[in-house]
Protein backbone atom coordinates (compact mmCIF):
# COMPACT_ATOMS: atom_id res chain seq x y z
CA UNK A 1 0.00 0.00 0.00
CA UNK A 2 1.03 3.44 -0.85
CA UNK A 3 1.35 6.22 2.11
CA UNK A 4 -0.90 9.15 1.01
CA UNK A 5 -0.32 11.03 4.72
CA UNK A 6 2.51 10.48 6.99
CA UNK A 7 3.51 11.94 10.56
CA UNK A 8 7.09 11.41 11.41
CA UNK A 9 7.49 13.01 14.86
CA UNK A 10 6.21 15.79 14.88
CA UNK A 11 5.94 18.15 18.03
CA UNK A 12 3.61 20.95 18.23
CA UNK A 13 3.19 23.43 20.46
CA UNK A 14 1.23 25.79 21.85
CA UNK A 15 3.66 28.36 24.27
CA UNK A 16 4.84 26.24 26.52
CA UNK A 17 3.03 23.11 26.33
CA UNK A 18 3.43 20.38 24.51
CA UNK A 19 0.64 19.25 22.55
CA UNK A 20 2.24 17.01 19.96
CA UNK A 21 4.69 14.55 21.23
CA UNK A 22 6.60 12.66 18.77
CA UNK A 23 3.79 11.73 16.57
CA UNK A 24 4.46 9.13 13.23
CA UNK A 25 1.80 7.63 11.72
CA UNK A 26 0.51 6.81 7.92
CA UNK A 27 -2.66 6.87 6.50
CA UNK A 28 -2.45 4.99 2.78
CA UNK A 29 -4.13 5.63 0.10
CA UNK A 30 -7.64 4.24 -0.27
CA UNK A 31 -7.75 3.57 3.79
CA UNK A 32 -10.54 4.71 6.12
CA UNK A 33 -8.08 5.56 9.41
CA UNK A 34 -9.84 7.02 12.73
CA UNK A 35 -8.10 8.70 15.19
CA UNK A 36 -9.59 8.29 18.86
CA UNK A 37 -9.00 9.48 22.43
CA UNK A 38 -10.19 11.40 25.11
CA UNK A 39 -11.23 15.83 25.21
CA UNK A 40 -7.83 17.49 25.14
CA UNK A 41 -5.44 14.55 23.81
CA UNK A 42 -4.36 16.64 20.53
CA UNK A 43 -6.72 15.41 17.78
CA UNK A 44 -7.93 18.34 16.56
CA UNK A 45 -4.46 19.76 16.92
CA UNK A 46 -3.02 16.76 14.93
CA UNK A 47 -5.48 17.06 12.29
CA UNK A 48 -5.48 21.06 11.79
CA UNK A 49 -1.49 20.98 11.85
CA UNK A 50 -1.90 19.53 8.32
CA UNK A 51 -3.17 22.51 7.01
CA UNK A 52 -0.43 24.61 9.26
CA UNK A 53 -2.81 25.58 11.95
CA UNK A 54 -1.08 25.31 13.87
CA UNK A 55 2.77 25.29 12.65
CA UNK A 56 4.91 22.24 13.58
CA UNK A 57 8.28 22.50 15.92
CA UNK A 58 9.91 19.34 14.53
CA UNK A 59 9.12 16.64 11.90
CA UNK A 60 7.63 16.22 8.88
CA UNK A 61 4.19 15.80 7.69
CA UNK A 62 4.33 14.24 4.29
CA UNK A 63 1.67 14.43 1.49
CA UNK A 64 2.51 11.71 -1.71
CA UNK A 65 5.96 11.53 -0.12
CA UNK A 66 6.36 15.58 -0.42
CA UNK A 67 7.01 17.50 3.26
CA UNK A 68 3.62 19.90 3.29
CA UNK A 69 5.03 20.85 7.04
CA UNK A 70 6.02 24.26 5.71
CA UNK A 71 3.39 25.13 2.63
CA UNK A 72 0.69 27.67 2.44
CA UNK A 73 -2.94 26.13 3.69
CA UNK A 74 -3.49 27.39 -0.12
CA UNK A 75 -1.21 24.98 -1.76
CA UNK A 76 -2.38 22.23 0.84
CA UNK A 77 -6.36 22.77 -0.10
CA UNK A 78 -5.55 22.95 -3.48
CA UNK A 79 -3.59 19.92 -3.80
CA UNK A 80 -6.08 17.38 -2.90
CA UNK A 81 -6.85 17.73 0.95
CA UNK A 82 -10.02 19.06 2.48
CA UNK A 83 -11.63 19.28 6.20
CA UNK A 84 -14.50 19.18 7.61
CA UNK A 85 -13.32 21.17 11.12
CA UNK A 86 -14.36 20.66 15.00
CA UNK A 87 -17.29 22.27 15.22
CA UNK A 88 -18.56 22.77 11.17
CA UNK A 89 -17.36 26.24 10.84
CA UNK A 90 -20.01 26.86 7.80
CA UNK A 91 -20.79 29.98 6.58
CA UNK A 92 -24.16 30.92 8.45
CA UNK A 93 -25.19 33.73 6.71
CA UNK A 94 -25.04 32.07 3.48
CA UNK A 95 -27.16 29.63 1.56
CA UNK A 96 -26.40 26.09 1.51
CA UNK A 97 -25.75 26.42 -2.11
CA UNK A 98 -23.36 29.17 -1.42
CA UNK A 99 -21.16 27.45 1.10
CA UNK A 100 -21.10 24.48 -1.25
CA UNK A 101 -19.61 26.97 -3.69
CA UNK A 102 -17.27 27.95 -1.34
CA UNK A 103 -16.23 24.77 -0.90
CA UNK A 104 -14.90 24.88 -4.57
CA UNK A 105 -12.85 27.36 -4.72
CA UNK A 106 -9.73 25.56 -4.27
CA UNK A 107 -10.17 23.90 -7.41
CA UNK A 108 -11.58 26.95 -9.38
CA UNK A 109 -15.13 26.80 -10.89
CA UNK A 110 -14.51 24.08 -13.83
CA UNK A 111 -16.68 20.93 -12.12
CA UNK A 112 -19.00 23.27 -9.79
CA UNK A 113 -22.23 22.53 -11.80
CA UNK A 114 -21.34 18.73 -11.82
CA UNK A 115 -20.18 18.40 -8.15
CA UNK A 116 -23.43 20.69 -6.48
CA UNK A 117 -25.16 17.96 -8.34
CA UNK A 118 -23.54 15.00 -7.04
CA UNK A 119 -23.98 16.46 -3.26
CA UNK A 120 -27.48 17.25 -3.22
CA UNK A 121 -27.42 13.24 -4.46
CA UNK A 122 -25.30 12.05 -1.44
CA UNK A 123 -27.47 13.98 0.33
CA UNK A 124 -30.99 14.71 -0.73
CA UNK A 125 -31.58 16.90 2.70
CA UNK A 126 -29.17 19.43 1.33
CA UNK A 127 -30.77 20.07 -1.98
CA UNK A 128 -34.34 20.46 -0.50
CA UNK A 129 -32.78 23.10 1.91
CA UNK A 130 -30.49 24.83 -0.94
CA UNK A 131 -31.13 28.27 -0.46
CA UNK A 132 -32.09 27.93 3.13
CA UNK A 133 -29.29 30.14 5.13
CA UNK A 134 -26.81 27.92 6.77
CA UNK A 135 -27.38 29.51 10.11
CA UNK A 136 -31.26 27.98 10.28
CA UNK A 137 -29.95 24.19 9.59
CA UNK A 138 -30.51 21.32 12.04
CA UNK A 139 -27.19 20.10 13.93
CA UNK A 140 -26.97 17.56 11.43
CA UNK A 141 -27.79 19.16 8.14
CA UNK A 142 -24.89 21.29 8.84
CA UNK A 143 -22.88 18.58 9.49
CA UNK A 144 -23.77 17.17 6.42
CA UNK A 145 -23.06 20.81 4.92
CA UNK A 146 -20.04 20.75 5.88
CA UNK A 147 -18.76 17.19 4.77
CA UNK A 148 -20.37 18.42 1.08
CA UNK A 149 -18.34 21.33 1.10
CA UNK A 150 -15.31 19.66 1.81
CA UNK A 151 -15.97 17.34 -1.09
CA UNK A 152 -16.69 19.94 -3.07
CA UNK A 153 -12.69 20.57 -4.01
CA UNK A 154 -12.73 16.97 -5.07
CA UNK A 155 -10.30 16.27 -2.50
CA UNK A 156 -7.77 12.47 -2.66
CA UNK A 157 -7.80 13.47 1.42
CA UNK A 158 -10.68 13.91 3.39
CA UNK A 159 -9.86 15.03 6.94
CA UNK A 160 -12.62 15.07 9.32
CA UNK A 161 -13.07 16.47 12.88
CA UNK A 162 -15.72 14.59 14.97
CA UNK A 163 -18.43 14.33 12.04
CA UNK A 164 -20.86 12.41 14.72
CA UNK A 165 -20.13 15.26 17.97
CA UNK A 166 -23.75 16.71 19.46
CA UNK A 167 -26.03 14.41 16.80
CA UNK A 168 -28.83 12.21 17.60
CA UNK A 169 -28.01 8.36 17.15
CA UNK A 170 -30.15 7.97 13.92
CA UNK A 171 -28.20 11.20 12.45
CA UNK A 172 -25.00 9.82 13.57
CA UNK A 173 -25.77 6.67 11.73
CA UNK A 174 -27.14 8.56 8.58
CA UNK A 175 -23.66 10.13 8.80
CA UNK A 176 -21.37 7.45 8.72
CA UNK A 177 -23.55 5.79 6.22
CA UNK A 178 -22.77 8.84 3.43
CA UNK A 179 -19.24 8.37 4.82
CA UNK A 180 -18.89 4.23 4.10
CA UNK A 181 -20.21 5.72 0.70
CA UNK A 182 -17.53 7.45 0.10
CA UNK A 183 -14.52 5.17 1.10
CA UNK A 184 -16.28 2.96 -1.31
CA UNK A 185 -16.08 5.72 -4.17
CA UNK A 186 -11.98 5.70 -3.14
CA UNK A 187 -11.92 8.91 -1.35
CA UNK A 188 -9.45 8.43 1.65
CA UNK A 189 -10.61 9.27 5.14
CA UNK A 190 -8.76 10.37 8.18
CA UNK A 191 -11.18 10.99 10.68
CA UNK A 192 -11.06 12.40 14.25
CA UNK A 193 -13.90 10.81 16.57
CA UNK A 194 -14.97 10.10 20.41
CA UNK A 195 -17.56 7.80 19.07
CA UNK A 196 -15.12 4.90 18.76
CA UNK A 197 -17.61 2.30 18.40
CA UNK A 198 -18.72 3.81 14.64
CA UNK A 199 -15.39 4.81 13.64
CA UNK A 200 -13.34 1.65 14.24
CA UNK A 201 -16.36 -0.07 12.43
CA UNK A 202 -16.00 2.15 9.80
CA UNK A 203 -12.13 1.96 9.62
CA UNK A 204 -9.34 0.05 8.12
CA UNK A 205 -7.29 0.79 10.83
CA UNK A 206 -7.47 3.32 13.90
CA UNK A 207 -4.94 5.12 16.15
CA UNK A 208 -5.25 6.21 19.94
CA UNK A 209 -3.97 8.97 21.28
CA UNK A 210 -3.91 10.23 24.87
CA UNK A 211 -1.98 13.18 25.87
CA UNK A 212 -0.22 14.24 23.05
CA UNK A 213 1.17 10.72 22.03
CA UNK A 214 0.00 7.87 20.25
CA UNK A 215 -0.34 5.06 22.92
CA UNK A 216 -2.13 2.30 20.73
CA UNK A 217 -2.57 1.46 16.80
CA UNK A 218 -3.97 -1.57 14.90
CA UNK A 219 -6.34 -2.68 12.38
CA UNK A 220 -10.49 -1.39 13.37
CA UNK A 221 -11.57 -5.24 14.32
CA UNK A 222 -8.36 -5.32 16.88
CA UNK A 223 -8.93 -1.77 18.49
CA UNK A 224 -12.80 -3.02 18.99
CA UNK A 225 -12.16 -5.91 21.35
CA UNK A 226 -9.11 -4.54 22.92
CA UNK A 227 -9.49 -4.46 26.38
CA UNK A 228 -7.88 -0.88 26.94
CA UNK A 229 -10.13 0.87 24.36
CA UNK A 230 -13.05 -0.97 25.54
CA UNK A 231 -12.30 0.29 28.67
CA UNK A 232 -11.83 4.33 28.04
CA UNK A 233 -13.45 4.55 25.15
CA UNK A 234 -16.47 2.24 24.48
CA UNK A 235 -18.13 2.38 28.03
CA UNK A 236 -16.63 -0.68 29.81
CA UNK A 237 -16.86 -4.55 29.30
N1 LIG B 1 -4.89 27.62 20.38
C1 LIG B 1 -4.50 26.99 21.49
N2 LIG B 1 -3.73 27.61 22.42
C2 LIG B 1 -3.30 26.98 23.53
N3 LIG B 1 -3.58 25.69 23.82
C3 LIG B 1 -4.34 25.02 22.96
C4 LIG B 1 -4.85 25.61 21.74
N4 LIG B 1 -5.59 24.70 21.08
C5 LIG B 1 -5.54 23.58 21.84
N5 LIG B 1 -4.79 23.75 22.95
C6 LIG B 1 -4.52 22.76 23.99
O1 LIG B 1 -3.90 21.65 23.39
C7 LIG B 1 -4.41 20.42 23.92
C8 LIG B 1 -4.99 19.57 22.80
O2 LIG B 1 -6.16 20.20 22.30
P1 LIG B 1 -7.00 19.62 21.09
O3 LIG B 1 -8.04 20.60 20.76
O4 LIG B 1 -6.07 19.21 20.03
O5 LIG B 1 -7.62 18.29 21.76
P2 LIG B 1 -8.73 17.30 21.20
O6 LIG B 1 -8.16 15.92 21.36
O7 LIG B 1 -9.17 17.70 19.86
O8 LIG B 1 -9.91 17.47 22.27
P3 LIG B 1 -11.52 17.43 22.07
O9 LIG B 1 -11.89 15.99 22.02
O10 LIG B 1 -12.02 18.08 23.32
O11 LIG B 1 -11.87 18.18 20.83
C9 LIG B 1 -5.42 20.82 24.98
O12 LIG B 1 -4.79 20.77 26.23
C10 LIG B 1 -5.80 22.26 24.62
O13 LIG B 1 -6.15 23.01 25.76
MG1 LIG C 1 -10.98 18.32 19.09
Amino acid sequence: MKPLLEFRDVDVFYGPIQALKGISLTVNEGETVSLIGANGAGKSTLLMSIFGQPRIANGQILYRGEDISRRSTHFIASNGIAQAPEGRRIFPDMTVEENLLMGAIAIGNRYQKEDKARMFELFPRLEERRSQRAMTLSGGEQQMLSIARALMSRPKLLLLDEPSLGLAPLVVKQIFHILRELTQQGVTLFLVEQNANHALKLSDRGYVMTNGEIRLSGSGAELLVNPEVRKAYLGGV
